[in-house]
């Protein structure tokens, strides 16, 4: 049998030659957010003339998501359960189809039969000298595609970090391999306003010493994690963190101590930031990377105790109802990580979960809390479901209260400019 150099070695090809094995009506799974192969996907892009009807599972495109360009639309199909602001405009005009999904559940997709993967086009790092190589920053839903993809396509890229936990493919698990050192993609840090740091003071309150975090994506995140500098032995189990986490652990109030599972480790699918968080998690054992149907499972999620679900919203209405992922007919995102972390948090022995959302949007005219969520709006969390819901006005605890008194939370911490027509359009005025 083969040494795995001369495997690897007989596997390079360059980017135009691996995509020829593209099909058209072949399903293909491209490797998620910063993690975006675009070596592959821009060959593949470019050879649109040639393919009819490629479904294109990506799950949020943050890239350059070439293949949702108007001119591409008899040649690919995006399928995603997340939009973004590349793949947004084509979900909503009908170019592209969007899948409800809870993110523990996406990989299940791939193997039980719903979306078998033809092809998997993935970023990994060079081999190590074990013949390894690592999926890096995104492990999410991408190892369960390249698990269970019929052909296995890799950008090797050496600014990819060597992750640890459950990251690895060895060369025999990967059929081409095309060696390109891209920059990867990145996210800059959210700017933190006025209202962010408000609200992020109030989170702050709800985290006691020990707990464990999950953070959601955006500035509020980023903003509580600046009000966390005084707690002690705290420990993350998230789908995703960003850079805002780094401060926190060189300076010891991230340490993981007090974990019940994986104590002394971070544990997440997916980081998305800057090149500084890139370079942090390179080789760092202090962080573990799992598959999403492992991180995501509400029931592995539930065994870290105090588990605190920091989320967001666009709208909530006033019995409770959360609209995270869109707004009236328009998808805006997807459900992302976060009602698995809401049920895990509920599970957790002293666990919460926190949605927070400014108290307003559109510069202060429209109200965010919201007598009746708008028409065709999907509901993300339900309001059985729902616990904490906190504004810059303050923090509703809405787990166990009736509608009446939610009513009455709601209006409290709603925009003062809005609170009086709200109490008058609510079914609870009277
Ligand atoms: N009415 C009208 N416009 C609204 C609105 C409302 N009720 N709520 C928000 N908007 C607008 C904002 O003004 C903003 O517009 P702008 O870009 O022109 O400024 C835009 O919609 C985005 O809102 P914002 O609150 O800034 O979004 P965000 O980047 O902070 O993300 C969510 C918030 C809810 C979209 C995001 O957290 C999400 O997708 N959540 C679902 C998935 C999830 O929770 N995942 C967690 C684990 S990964």
């Amino acid at each position: 049998m083969a040494g795995w150099r001369d495997i690897y070695n007989g596997r390079i090809c360059t980017a135009g030659e691996a995509v020829k094995g593209i099909k058209s009506g072949d399903t293909v799974a491209v490797g998620h957010a910063c993690a975006e192969p675009r070596a592959l996907t821009r060959a593949m892009s470019a050879r649109y003339k040639e393919l009819e009807d490629v479904k294109v599972f990506h799950r949020w495109g943050i890239g350059e998501s070439l293949y949702v360009e108007p001119e591409m639309e008899a040649h690919f199909r995006h399928l995603s359960c997340f939009a973004g602001p590349k793949t947004r405009q084509a979900i909503n005009e009908g170019r592209a189809d969007f899948i409800p999904r809870y993110i523990s559940q996406i990989p299940e997709l791939f193997t039980q039969g719903q979306i078998p993967i033809d092809v998997a086009l993935i970023t990994v790092t060079p081999p190590d000298e074990h013949g390894f190589c690592s999926l890096g920053i995104s492990v999410d839903y991408t190892m369960r595609a390249a698990r269970s993809a019929q052909t296995v396509i890799a950008q090797v890229n050496a600014n990819m970090p060597r992750t640890h936990g459950d990251t690895f493919l060895h060369v025999r698990d990967i059929d081409c391999f095309v060696l390109q050192n891209d920059p990867l993609f990145e996210i800059p840090r959210p700017a933190i306003g006025d209202v962010e740091k408000t609200m992020g003071g109030y989170i702050a309150d709800l985290v006691e010493d020990g707990a464990t975090l999950q953070m959601g994506i955006g500035a509020i995140p980023d903003a509580v994690l600046t009000f966390l500098t005084e707690k002690r032995n705290l420990g993350i189990h998230t789908e995703m963190f960003s850079d805002g986490v780094i401060e926190l652990v060189e300076s010891g109030v991230i340490d993981c101590s007090k974990k019940t599972l994986h104590p002394y480790k971070m544990v997440c699918a997916f980081v998305m930031g800057t090149r500084q968080l890139f370079k942090w998690v390179d080789d760092n054992p202090f962080v573990e990377m799992h598959p999403e149907e492992y991180v995501n499972n509400p029931l592995v999620i539930k065994e870290n105790d105090n588990m605190i679900s920091i989320n967001s919203a666009l709208q909530v209405d006033l019995l409770g109802q959360v609209a995270a992922d869109s707004l009236g007919t328009v998808q805006f995102s997807g459900v992302g990580g976060q009602v698995d972390f809401i049920r895990g948090a509920k599970m957790s022995r002293g666990g919460k979960s926190i949605i927070a959302l400014p108290s307003t949007a559109a510069k202060g005219t429209i109200s965010r809390i919201v007598p009746m969520l708008t028409p065709g709006t999907a509901v993300t969390t339900t309001r059985n479901e729902v616990d904490y819901i906190v504004t810059e006005y303050g923090v509703a605890k809405l787990s166990g209260k009736s509608n009446r008194e939610r009513f009455r939370e709601l209006i409290s911490i709603a925009h003062p400019d809005f609170r009086k027509d709200l109490a008058k359009d609510s079914v609870f005025s009277s």
